[in-house]
């Protein structure tokens, strides 16, 4: 039996009302708060950032799974911690020294996870795949929610999947973005652990309905 988690992305949620949103992750049976921060930089969009995520942990009961889609996330990491990240997510193609951001992030006591563009190669991980607790693959290109899946995610994970395999790794595989009920089990087939839904869940007429439907889904 899958033990696949859901991870609803804050960035579909409503901002005027936050903190019911939040409750109704806390009171749904999605596992994790996936926070979404741009920079404008690295992609072009600029979501939230410090105040939005302390005011989240205030409420949040759940792990805090963090993705920054940011330039020298290095600069940020310890900030990131003290805001309650459980979880923190940097951007292969924004670090020179992976290796070293990767211990950085550890040395906060966080779980260290590396985000993929659609473009980037899974190969790239084949050093560092063994420091990595979570690799979040890019089903979209970063920067908007609802935007539509990419088809050749599947085959990423399969390939990510069969380079954990073969180092032995314990490495978990998160994918983001598009993801809805059409792809969702297959998603979880080829060999994803963590789905990450943002519009699919909140634009949903009943997000915690979603949720238990995403759960059923892609737990067999
Ligand atoms: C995209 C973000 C995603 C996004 C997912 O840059 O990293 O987490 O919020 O949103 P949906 O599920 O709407 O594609
Ligand atoms: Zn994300």
């Amino acid at each position: 039996m899958k033990n696949t988690l859901i991870a609803p992305s804050v960035l579909a949620a409503d901002f005027g009302n936050l903190q019911r949103d939040i409750e109704m992750i806390n009171n749904s049976e999605a596992d994790w708060f996936h926070i979404d921060i741009m920079d404008g930089v690295f992609v072009p969009n600029i979501s939230y950032g410090m105040p939005v995520l302390e005011a989240i942990n205030r409420h949040a009961k759940k792990t805090i799974d963090v993705h920054l889609m940011i330039v020298d996330p290095d600069r940020y990491i310890k900030t990131f911690a003290e805001l309650g990240a459980n979880i923190l997510s940097v951007h292969y193609e924004a670090c020179t020294h992976l290796h070293r951001t990767l211990q950085a992030i550890k040395a906060e006591g966080m779980k260290a996870g590396v985000a993929i563009n659609p473009h980037t190669n899974i190969d790239l991980l084949e050093d560092v795949i063994n420091d990595i607790d979570l690799v979040c693959i890019m089903s979209v290109n970063p920067g908007f929610g609802g935007q539509s899946f990419i088809e050749n995610t599947y085959a990423k994970i399969e390939k990510l999947k069969a380079l954990i395999t073969k180092k032995g790794a314990t490495t978990i595989i998160e994918v983001d973005g598009g993801v809805t009920n059409k792809n969702a089990k297959q998603l979880v087939e080829a060999g994803a652990d963590v789905l990450v839904a943002g519009s699919f869940v909140f634009k949903a007429e009943n997000p915690t309905q979603t949720i238990q439907d995403l759960k059923k889904l892609t737990n067999f």
